[in-house]
């Protein structure tokens, strides 16, 4: 990815719907000298959503856009991204599909974390179906986004063994800690860092 670094850090926005853990610790990574990106923004589809709250703690931007009518969204979305400067954006745990109208505007400067080793397991309910077929492995993949659904160029992986005794939210818990890790990693990794 070609992005200035320079002294600057890439400005860039974090969409999420849920409860925020990998912003939360992009935030942290984003702290440290070594991370070549600042969190500026946050977006979420859901005014519910408790990373939200991560907004007030660490003093971030936010935008909550309720994609009902998701061009319309998109477009305010764009011009807000545009008045911040942001530059490049990572999904964590956003459940909306971005058109390839949006996608074309930040092309190959959006990542997102998905908790399944793709392209095995696209998609929702990954964790249920990959306790249904009885899998040994699963993991989390942080990859490019492009307009097909979880199937950019991969940058980073991390496996997980699973046990016999992993439940639904068990193995859920498991990858969500490596996630908190892998996306960091591949952030420096695209920075060629
Ligand atoms: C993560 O498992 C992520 O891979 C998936 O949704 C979950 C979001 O968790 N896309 P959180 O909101 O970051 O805690």
């Amino acid at each position: 990815m070609v992005l200035s670094t320079g002294n600057n850090k890439t400005r860039t926005a974090v969409f999420i719907s849920g409860t925020g853990s990998n912003l939360k610790s992009l935030v942290k990574f984003s702290k440290t000298k070594i991370s070549p990106i600042s969190i500026n923004f946050i977006v979420s589809n859901n005014p519910k959503s408790k990373g939200l709250n991560y907004a007030k703690k660490f003093k971030i931007k936010k935008k909550v856009l309720n994609f009902k009518n998701k061009k319309l969204s998109e477009n305010k979305l764009l011009s807000i991204l545009k008045k911040n400067n942001i530059e490049m954006i990572c999904l964590a745990g956003f459940m909306k599909i971005l058109s390839k109208n949006f996608i074309k505007k930040f092309k190959g400067k959006i990542l997102n974390i998905h908790p399944s080793l793709l392209p095995k397991y696209k998609g929702l309910n990954t964790h249920q179906r990959v306790l249904n077929n009885k899998e040994k492995y699963s993991g989390c993949t942080v990859h490019f986004v492009n307009s097909r659904l979880d199937s950019g160029i991969i940058i980073l992986q991390k496996k997980v063994k699973i046990s016999k005794k992993d439940t639904e939210s068990s193995l859920a818990k498991k990858i969500l800690v490596q996630e908190h890790k892998l996306y960091p990693k591949a952030i420096l990794k695209v920075f060629n860092l």
